[in-house]
């Protein structure tokens, strides 16, 4: 049986950040759903449960594998620049980015994809009604869930920006504090909202009286989306990237998230290069330079390629990452050209990944972009907002929250899709079948590509999702480590090779995947320990 095809009748497996989530996945598939059904509920969930990292009021890409005919597509529900959107909206009147402009508010939030998304995936691609798929999310907002540990530590961190808006604030605290482990939450606005969207569909969100209240307050609040952005919001199919790399073959996101191109170059250098394996520090200064380049082109050449031309054949060319290799030099790291800035801490998003029991696979990575977003709450919709406007580059080297820099090419534009790094992937080898992604702002290209190398090494899957990380993305010209992933020696090397090692003050990620063994047709879930979703008390 070739690499990738599914035996039927095995158990699905289900990997998410929170387990309510997973059980509303499980869910639809009990009620006869397919992968793609378990998705939208467990997306819906997330939406309720996990409202820091991901709703209806943000977007983000859907990566699936039809069992039946092998038929693979990203959904790409990314949000869109609005119609009056331009980059002196965030700039005063010298001409200077107004600090947080791209972050806070509703100047800082696109027009939602999520929503369009999860009725296209139901309707296209499910076999349940989308009402059905929804219910365990509407349950959730409307009669309530224990609040976890995890969400009450971020709201309380979060607090400031959870005031900032009368509407979050009347969303998010109880007698005016944030939620507290162990207490019962409900979201009935939130639940209403759902409803709608359960019971009209697509129209139910981008139309109608929801689609009213977004673009009053949002307008109210000083934003710019009128009712023609909603309604031309649509999501698209496109085709994935696919990698063949010593043996294996990774299919992952296409434009407009960068995670593709960057992937196949970072691969394909690592291909040009013996001994290139994250098994010691002579084969990780070699990852390392392979991703310094592979993030260089990110900023120079990528964004939407629905708006400007992209080399994409070229970048993800084999040539071209053996070309890109004979620069790299074994024994020294080669200077990044600029100071770059420094990638700010706190962000969230999330990622699932899915296998059922005839074998459709989903791996989906859902934003609001940083932690609740941009922290503005739509009237009575319940809908926070997201802050994707930060991932279009202001101007050549103006760093957004993740420290990445861009060019022309990730310019705000009217309708256009902020870059992204987002990557969810398939990886097929002759063990079987990887489905992965994680959060994590810029990291998350690096993160993957170690996770990739690290399974192609045979490493058993629980570990690879709980492998020490490390990540370079060119600018700022810095190695950062987790704490206590490396051992004093391998630092020493490494800055013994010229690299600046900068141990990070926490570990990062929430890595999600799903592994179907090919010999014993068995899957099972891989939970990243860094996201532990603490529900006891
Ligand atoms: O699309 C992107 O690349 C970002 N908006 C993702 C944000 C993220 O992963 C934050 N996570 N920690």
């Amino acid at each position: 049986m070739p690499a990738g095809l599914a035996r039927a009748g095995q158990d699905p497996a289900i990997a998410a950040s929170h387990p309510l989530a997973a059980e509303a996945g499980r869910e639809a598939l009990a009620k006869g759903g397919n992968a793609f059904d378990a998705a939208v509920a467990v997306a819906a969930a997330l939406a309720v449960v996990e409202p820091y990292s991901s709703g209806l009021g943000g977007g983000g890409f859907f990566l699936l594998h039809r069992a039946s005919d092998g038929f693979e597509v990203m959904v790409d529900g990314r949000e869109t620049a609005p119609g009056r959107a331009s980059v002196s909206l965030y700039l005063d009147s010298k001409g200077e980015p107004v600090p947080g402009a791209t972050l806070n508010g509703p100047k800082a939030a696109a027009i939602p994809g999520t929503p369009a998304a999860l009725v296209y995936l139901s309707r296209k691609y499910g076999k349940l009604p989308l009402a059905v798929s929804l219910d365990p999310a509407i349950g959730l907002a409307r009669e309530g869930f224990r609040v976890d540990s995890r969400l009450a530590e971020t709201a309380r961190h979060h607090e400031g920006k959870l005031r900032a808006y009368y509407e979050t604030a009347r969303a998010f605290l109880r007698g005016g504090l944030p939620p507290r482990a162990g207490e019962l939450w409900r979201q009935p606005e939130l639940a209403a909202t759902l409803e709608a969207l359960a019971k009209v569909g697509h129209d139910g969100f981008y139309g109608g009286e929801v689609a009213a209240k977004l673009v009053e307050s949002v307008q109210k609040a000083g934003g710019v989306w009128e009712a023609k952005d909603l309604e031309g919001y649509r999501v698209k199919e496109r085709r994935p990237v696919k990698i063949a790399h010593r043996g294996a073959l990774i299919t992952t996101a296409p434009l407009p998230s960068s995670g593709g191109l960057t992937l196949a170059q970072a691969l394909n250098i690592l291909d040009a290069l013996p001994g290139s394996c994250p098994v010691d520090a002579e084969g990780d200064h070699l990852v390392v330079e392979a991703l310094r380049r592979a993030y260089e082109d990110r900023a120079r050449f990528l964004g939407d390629a629905d708006f400007v031309a992209i080399p994409g054949a070229r970048l993800s060319s084999r040539e071209y990452g053996h070309e890109r290799a004979r620069s790299i030099d074994r024994d020294r790291a080669t200077p990044s050209r600029g100071p770059g800035e420094t990638p700010k801490a706190g962000a969230q998003t999330t990622h699932f990944s899915i296998i059922d029991a005839d074998g459709n696979r989903v791996a989906a990575t859902l934003t609001l972009n940083t932690f609740f977003g941009s922290g503005f709450v739509a009237g009575d919709t319940g809908v926070l907002l997201n802050n994707e406007m930060d991932d279009f580059t202001l101007r050549p080297g103006v760093a957004n929250v993740y420290g990445l820099e861009g060019s022309a090419a990730n310019a705000i534009g009217p309708g256009k899709r902020p870059l992204s790094s987002m990557s969810p992937a398939f990886v097929e080898d002759q063990r079987g079948v990887l489905v992965l992604g994680t959060p994590g702002g810029s990291r998350i290209i690096s993160m993957v590509l170690l996770a990739i190398l690290e399974y192609r090494q045979g490493t058993d899957p629980e570990q690879v999702v709980a492998r020490p990380r490390y990540h370079h993305q060119y600018l700022p010209d810095r190695l950062e480590v987790e704490p206590e992933g490396f051992a004093p020696e391998w630092t020493a090397t490494m800055r013994g090779k010229g690299h600046e090692v900068r141990v990070a003050p926490r570990k990062w990620g929430n890595m999600q995947a799903v592994f179907q063994d090919k010999h014993t047709g068995k899957r099972v879930a891989l939970n990243d320990p860094r996201g532990a979703v603490y529900t006891r008390y």
